[in-house]
């Protein structure tokens, strides 16, 4: 695939992110995972790459959950919980029936990236093989990246509690095979995981290479809407100080002049 279309599919995936996330990173780092460990299951390398750029588009549907559920600080209830799974099907629906055969694998993540192996997962709610492993694949990385990851709610797990999880979940949540190869090339995932680590920092506007993980520049500013909303409220706030300064010292200096 070419670089813009490349590009446009990982700036399709940020625009849906950048509603809940802090920087985007979160799809940066699920399509290194992804392609990671879809090549060490024996895939080849650009199927690997295919399925790395096809999963930063799993959680598209977010953007069709409004605000106050999809930003929730607290807990969700049974309703909102329900509008909230709807985003598996509404991202599915918006990439399936392509021409292209990244964006129908796109179309197959979004869909079946919440399943889980013993078939209590949605929006089917489909067991073991039935669930595409592209979707197998991007389960586990989602969440391993979501304990890996600070959230304003909460602190990163400690490596040993996720793995305990991980390991939980071999066969009931996650694929018994998967969750083996996962495993075994632990020490990978976490270059890849450190890596990221170190970049916190960096933006990836530009980083649109296959692997995920090389031509990243460094952000003078978050991309964080909220972050961004914020600052622009203090230059606002600072402005209109200016402009009230501005004009007290105006209208001292025309009472002068009058007197
Ligand atoms: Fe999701």
């Amino acid at each position: 695939m070419k670089r813009p279309q490349r590009e446009t599919i990982i700036r399709l995936a940020l625009a849906a992110e950048s509603r809940d996330t802090d920087t985007g990173l979160h799809i940066k780092r699920i399509q290194s995972y992804s392609t990671f460990l879809a090549e060490k299951s024996g895939l080849s390398h650009e199927y690997s790459l295919m399925l790395g750029l096809a999963s930063t588009l799993h959680d598209l549907g977010k953007i069709a959950i409004p605000d106050n559920v999809l930003n929730k600080p607290g807990k969700l209830t049974a309703s909102e919980w329900e509008i909230m799974k709807t985003h598996s099907a509404v991202g599915s629906n918006n990439l399936a029936n392509s021409r292209s055969d990244l964006l129908n694998m796109a179309a197959i993540i979004a869909m079946s990236h919440h399943e889980r192996w013993d078939g209590s997962g949605y929006p089917l709610g489909i067991a073991g093989k039935e669930i595409p492993f592209v979707g197998r694949v991007v389960s586990l990385v989602d969440v391993f990246d979501a304990l890996t990851s600070a959230r304003p709610y909460k602190e990163p797990w400690p490596l040993e509690k996720i793995v305990a999880l991980i390991r939980q979940g071999r066969g009931s949540q996650f694929d018994p095979e998967l969750t083996d190869i996962f495993l075994e090339n632990l020490q990978g995932i976490l270059l890849i995981r450190d890596e990221f680590l170190k970049k916190e920092t960096l933006s990836f506007v530009d980083s649109v290479n296959d692997d995920g993980s090389k031509s990243m520049v460094t952000a003078k500013e978050s991309t964080n809407p909220a972050k961004t909303g914020k600052k622009r409220a203090v230059g606002i706030f600072s402005l209109s100080m200016m402009m009230s300064l501005i004009g007290k010292s105006w209208m001292k200096f025309c009472r002068k002049r009058d007197m």
